[in-house]
C-alpha cells in the first residue's frame, strides 16, 4: 500500500486461536474507540475462497501467491466484496476456514499478504485481529492481547453461531476440527500462533464478550494516558 502512510498510528493487536471470540471482541473495541478494524483471517479466507473457485489446491504455493497478489477485494462496512460479489457469509464456511489454515502455512503466501494488512494502519488507529498481529505484522503495537478459551468453550460458541445461522453443525466434529486447526496454526514453521513475549493473556472461557471488551478498553485507555 501507500509508502506515505506513517507507521506511528497506534495499533492494538488481538491474537488467538480460532473461535476464541477475538473477532467479536476486536471489532467492538475498534467501534468503541472509533478506530479501523482488520480481521486478518478474512484475508487468508479470501485467498482460500478464490482458490476453491479456481480449482487451485491448498498446497499449490505458486498459484496461491498469484491469487494473493491479484485479489480484487474491497472492504465496505460489513461487506467484503470479492470481484464484485459480497462474500461475507461464504467466508465463514468451514471448508474456507480449513483451506485458509492450510495455505496460511505457506511462507510466500504470508509474504504476499503482508502489505494488504499493514495498509489498514490509518488514523486515528487500528485494532487488528489474527494469529501474528503482535508478533509479525504489527510488532510495535502498543497493546497486545492473546485471547484464549478452552477447546470445549470454543466449539460450543462455533456450534451456536452455525445453528443460529440455520446451518447444520456437529459438536464432536467441530471439536476435532478446532484441534486440528490449532495444531496446524501453532506448529507451522512461519509466524506460528503464539503469544508475543509482551502480550497480555486473556482467557475468555468463563468471560462474556462484554467483559473482555471492557478489560481491553480499560488497558488501552490506561496506556494512552
Ligand atoms: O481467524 P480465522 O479463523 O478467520 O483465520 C482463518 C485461518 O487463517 C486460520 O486458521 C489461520 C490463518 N490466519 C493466519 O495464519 N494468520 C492470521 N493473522 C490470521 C489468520
Amino acid at each position: 500500500m501507500s509508502q506515505s502512510v506513517p507507521k506511528n498510528f497506534p495499533v492494538i493487536a488481538i491474537d488467538g486461536p480460532t473461535a476464541s471470540g477475538k473477532g467479536t471482541v476486536a471489532s467492538r473495541v475498534a467501534t468503541a474507540l472509533g478506530w479501523h478494524f482488520l480481521d486478518s483471517g478474512s484475508i487468508y479466507r479470501l485467498v482460500a475462497l478464490q482458490a476453491l473457485r479456481e480449482g487451485v489446491a491448498f498446497d499449490d504455493e505458486r498459484s496461491l501467491v498469484a491469487i494473493a497478489n491479484a485479489l480484487d477485494v474491497r472492504f465496505d462496512g460489513e461487506e467484503v466484496v470479492l470481484a464484485g460479489d459480497d462474500v461475507k457469509d461464504k467466508l465463514r464456511h468451514e471448508e474456507v476456514g480449513n483451506g485458509a489454515s492450510r495455505l496460511a502455512a505457506l511462507p510466500s503466501v504470508r509474504t504476499a499478504l503482508l502489505e494488504r494488512q499493514t495498509g489498514f494502519r490509518k488514523a486515528p488507529g487500528l485494532v487488528a485481529d489474527g494469529r501474528d498481529m503482535g508478533t509479525v505484522v504489527f510488532p510495535d503495537s502498543f497493546l497486545k492481547i492473546f485471547l484464549t478459551a478452552s477447546v470445549a468453550a470454543r466449539a460450543e460458541r462455533r456450534y451456536k453461531q452455525l445453528i443460529d445461522k440455520g446451518l447444520s453443525a456437529n459438536l464432536e466434529s467441530l471439536v476435532l476440527d478446532l484441534k486440528e486447526r490449532d495444531d496446524r496454526d501453532t506448529n507451522r514453521a512461519i509466524a506460528p500462533l503464539k503469544p508475543s513475549a509482551d502480550a497480555v493473556l486473556l482467557d475468555t472461557t468463563a468471560l462474556s464478550a462484554d467483559d473482555a471488551v471492557k478489560f481491553i478498553l480499560d488497558l488501552a485507555r490506561q496506556r494512552m494516558r
